[in-house]
Order: structure tokens, then sequence, then C-alpha cells
């Protein structure tokens, strides 16, 4: 191998024997602890500009994971690098600048609004951290050209919330993540509540966003046939445990796990290429 080799192949995000146990208190009269092993060892790379899938079923650990790489679970082992660099052990100050470079999308974008704020406040919200030195002017201009981008009108700018379709909100999520030009979105399940032909325009959206900002995905979701077509790599998810990994057109085509044969036969549209194990 040589060293140029070795360079292309470093990844941006490198999460090893990735353990995560939540505490919680339990009973009303006899307390005791109870752990929850969210997430069981995990190791994966996510190479820059590409996607990766984290399929499973709800609760498996897929939200842990993300929340890890935010500092935002108890982390009791393991190593998480984000451009070579360790990242769960910072300082809140040192891990500032990855705050603005790693960004996420949920589910309900509704519930991650301030439904009492103009959509030109909800998309410059990052900017006045990440970006305080911006005139009043030139972020009135980013958030024009951020709206522009995910195909909202600009007369949304002085409306509200509510005034819009679940659709439409994601899209405004979407604006408020690259308000801070990351580098990296973990996208929580953020296309599982829309109609599928939504879907499709949000995915695809997102996809036209990577193709031309180099943006890197972990794309979180249940749903194989979104996953299917967004992303270059996925892994399957079970019970805090990876149980397959690999380029998404192989798992698709000779799936090796018995869950990951599960979870593809739950697609209604999949053709039945899978044995009979
Ligand atoms: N804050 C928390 N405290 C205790 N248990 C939690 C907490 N968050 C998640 N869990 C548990 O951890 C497991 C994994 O949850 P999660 O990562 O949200 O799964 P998924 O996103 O795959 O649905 C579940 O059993 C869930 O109930
Ligand atoms: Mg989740």
């Amino acid at each position: 191998m040589n060293s140029e080799e070795t360079l292309e192949e470093s990844p941006l995000l490198e999460v090893n024997d990735l353990v995560v146990t939540y505490q919680a208190q339990r009973g009303s009269l006899m307390k005791r602890t109870e752990y929850v092993h969210a997430v069981k060892g995990v190791s994966f790379k996510v190479q820059k500009g590409t996607t990766m899938g984290l399929v499973g079923e709800s609760g498996s650990g897929k939200s842990t994971i993300g929340k890890a790489i935010l500092r935002l679970a108890p982390m009791g082992g393991g190593s998480i690098h984000y451009d070579g660099q360790e990242i769960s052990t910072l300082s809140d100050a040192a891990f500032m600048p990855y705050r603005k470079q790693i960004q996420t999308i949920f589910q309900d974008p509704y519930a991650s609004m301030n439904p009492r704020l103009t959509i030109a406040s909800i998309v410059a919200e990052p900017l006045l951290v990440h970006a305080p030195e911006m005139s009043k002017e030139e972020r009135t201009n980013r958030v024009a050209d951020l709206l522009e981008k995910v195909g909202l009108p600009a007369d949304s700018m002085n409306r509200y919330p509510h005034q819009f379709s679940g659709g439409q909100r994601q899209r405004i999520c979407i604006a408020r993540a690259l308000s801070s030009s990351p580098e990296f979105i973990i996208c929580d399940e953020c296309v599982s509540a829309l109609d599928v032909s939504v879907q499709a325009q949000i995915v695809n959206l997102l996809q036209d966003i990577q193709d031309e900002l180099g943006i890197t995905y972990l794309f979180i979701a249940h749903d194989l046939a979104v996953v299917e077509h967004i992303c270059d790599d996925a892994l399957v998810m079970e019970l805090g445990e990876i149980v397959e990994q690999g380029p998404i057109d192989e798992l698709y085509r000779s799936p090796q796990h018995p869950y990951t044969q599960r979870l593809l036969n739950a697609v209604p549209r999949m053709p039945t290429i899978l044995g009979a194990g």
C-alpha cells in the first residue's frame, strides 16, 4: 500500500468500540438503578462525501450513536475520531468548532422549531452562534440563499412554521442545518414521518446538496427502501450491535444476517431474491 492510498482512505468519522449505557432510576418505593445497554461496542468508518446508512428497528440504538457523536449520550467506552481528532474527550470549548461542522436533522421538524420565530430567525439561529461577526444584512442574504437552495420561495422568510407543510418544514430544517456550512450531517429519521412522494423529494434534495457541497451524511432510518436510494454503505443494527455492514448494493443483493434478511423482507416491493434461511 502506498502512502497516497492511505491518505485517500482516511475517514471523516471513525467510531471504535463505542459503548453507551444509560442509567435509569426505576420503581417508586424500592428505587433501583436499571442499566440500558443501548450501544454495545460499535465500530465503523464514514468516508468524506459519502452517505452511510444506519438501519435497524426502533430501540436498536441508532439515535444513541448520533447523540454520542455530538456528545449527548453517556459514553461508557470506545473512541470517536472526526477528521483524525478524538472528539469525545475534548473540553466543551475545544469541541465548539466541531459543533459547527456536525449538524443534525431530526424526524419531527416542527418539534425542533420555535413556533413563534419567523423562518428567517430559525434558519439564522446557528449563524448567531457560529458566525457572530456577520452583519444583519449578510445574515439575511445568507438565509435567502439557503432558502433558495432548499427550494423554498423567497417570501418564506417572514412566515411562521405552522404556515408550511411537513415536507416544507423539513426543507427549513435542512436550510438551518446548512447555515453554518457543516461538513457532516446526521439525518436521524429525517424523512420517516413524511409521505412516500415527499420522502423522495427530500432524499433527492439531500443528494443534490451532497453533489454540490460534498457533505457527508450519516443517514438513520428504519425504512430500508429510503436507505437504498441515498446511501453508499450501510450498517445494520440490532439490539445495540452492528450485525452486518457493507456497500448498500451488496447488502441488498446478498444479505448475510437473518436480521438483515428480515428487514429486507419487510420492504414490500423487494423481489424475493432471498434464500429461505
Ligand atoms: N435517555 C435515555 N435514558 C434511558 N434509556 C434510553 C435513553 N435514550 C434511549 N434509551 C434506550 O436506549 C435504547 C436505544 O435507543 P435509541 O438509540 O433511541 O434507539 P433507536 O434510535 O434505534 O430507536 C432503547 O432501549 C431506549 O429505550
Ligand atoms: Mg431513533
